[in-house]
């Protein structure tokens, strides 16, 4: 049996009521407004609410106080215009005014049978990569769409999160729709215990390929959403992200600072959470900078505070957009000898400056590997990916072109 807190015009809450009843469940909260169940939820001991789709009912603070109050939101729509606007603040949890009490039990249902044993069966095998990197943008979108794109094509299955809570990019990267963000969406469910791989199936969108599809869960569009992801509900999310997929590609936020540290108020949400809790939960982090001096030495400073921060040992550094306009002659030994001499890093892989390559990826919403599969760029993710995060094995002999191998020496 479960508790129900209802907020609907009262036609449909003596409907809703009736057959939650009859099925056996007990309705705890009867609300006439949003603010007033926002205010009631965490007293009235519901596990779940559900609310009608209107403006009056449904609120991102009452939404926000669900999630604190750790209940589940079911939008109750009855048009087209009200399913728009629960989708709008991020809901997947819908139902169909018509279709009554069934949808109810079924998306319950749902949630049940895939917290059961069968969605562990595949087990927590799944790798996280966190692609981090400091301001000035460095080309972190860039960097984790891509090593995503290669991840799939070498036939893992791949997920692709966008975790960046100060300018979430991946959705117009890639010509998705970014109006409900599968990230925030999964740390709702992961907040009320609800999150399983079914549930990330369900929520994460598909990047199809010829070459090998990947999932995406796109990033809050709006920057204000940011308390949604907290440390908390990141980390469950990630963990579940093992059980799903492969690889889970994390694209953070560049800011690790603690923001304790400037706060006193120990319990408020922190908006650098969720990449800090990406980089620590991660199985491999790659360090992304920009190759050219102002960045280069924005990373050696930035690049300290990462090693202070994860935990994994597993920390690639990558130097994107290398050119020798910006670094000089030999751009690949002046970048290699500034970092071992100024960070102790060493055996840095290097991205070429590549602008047709990611111009024309972005202007078509599409991977490197899919719209420029012989540009440079491409090769050098490629390479990678194949000698850091997902070596071939004895068994799949590594199918090298021609160009890849003169950038392998090169
Ligand atoms: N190797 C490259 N060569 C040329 N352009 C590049 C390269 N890598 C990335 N870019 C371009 O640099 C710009 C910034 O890249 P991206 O959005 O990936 O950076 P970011 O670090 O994620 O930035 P943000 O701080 O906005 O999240 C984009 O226009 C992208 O196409
Ligand atoms: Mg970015």
């Amino acid at each position: 049996m479960a508790t129900f807190a209802l907020a609907m015009p009262v036609n449909l809450e003596d409907k809703f009521a009736f057959d939650a009843a009859h099925h056996g469940h007990e309705i705890v909260l009867r609300a006439v407004s949003a603010p007033e169940l926002a205010s009631r939820a965490a007293g009235a001991q519901a596990n779940i609410a559900l609310v009608a789709s209107e403006a009056r009912y449904l609120t991102d603070r009452l939404i926000a106080a669900c999630d604190h109050a750790g209940v589940r939101l079911i939008a109750v729509v009855s048009t087209e215009r009200e399913q728009r606007y629960a989708s709008d603040l991020g809901l997947y949890d819908i139902v169909e005014a018509t279709a009554g009490w069934p949808a109810v039990d079924a998306l319950l249902a749902h949630a049940q049978r895939s917290s059961g044993p069968d969605s562990s069966e595949r087990g927590a095998r799944g790798q996280i990569i966190a692609v981090w990197g400091p301001g000035g943008a460095p080309g972190r979108t860039s960097v984790a769409i891509a090593i995503a794109a290669e991840l799939a094509a070498l036939g893992h299955s791949v997920a692709l999160a966008d975790v960046d809570t100060h300018g979430a990019s991946i959705a117009p990267a890639l010509g998705m729709l970014d109006e409900a963000p599968g990230f925030a969406a999964a740390c709702r469910l992961a907040g009320t215990d609800t999150l399983t791989a079914v549930e990330l199936a369900r929520i994460g969108q598909r990047y199809e390929s010829p070459v090998g599809g990947f999932w995406v869960l796109t990033g809050i569009g709006r920057p204000s959403r940011w308390p949604e992801l907290s440390a908390e509900r990141v980390g469950t999310t990630i963990a579940q992200c093992r059980h799903w997929v492969d690889y889970t590609v994390l694209d953070t936020s560049s800011s690790l600072e603690n923001d304790e540290e400037i706060t006193s108020d120990l319990f408020a949400p922190r908006r650098n959470a969720a990449a800090v809790t990406a980089v620590c939960a991660a199985d491999h982090v790659i360090a992304v900078g920009s190759a050219d001096p102002v960045g280069m030495s924005r990373f050696l400073r930035a690049h300290v505070d990462l090693l202070d921060t994860t935990t994994t040992r597993n920390v690639s550094v990558v130097m994107n957009k290398v050119r020798a306009s910006a670094s000089g002659m030999n751009p690949h030994g002046q970048i290699a000898q500034t970092l071992s001499r100024f960070g102790g890093i060493e055996h840095p892989i290097l991205i070429p400056h590549d602008l047709p390559g990611f111009d024309g990826a972005v202007l078509r919403g599409k991977t490197l590997v899919d719209a420029a599969p012989r540009s440079p760029a491409r090769l050098a993710v490629r390479q990678l990916v194949t000698s850091r995060l997902a070596p071939e094995t004895d068994d799949q002999p590594p199918r090298r072109s021609l160009f890849s191998r003169m950038l392998v020496r090169g």
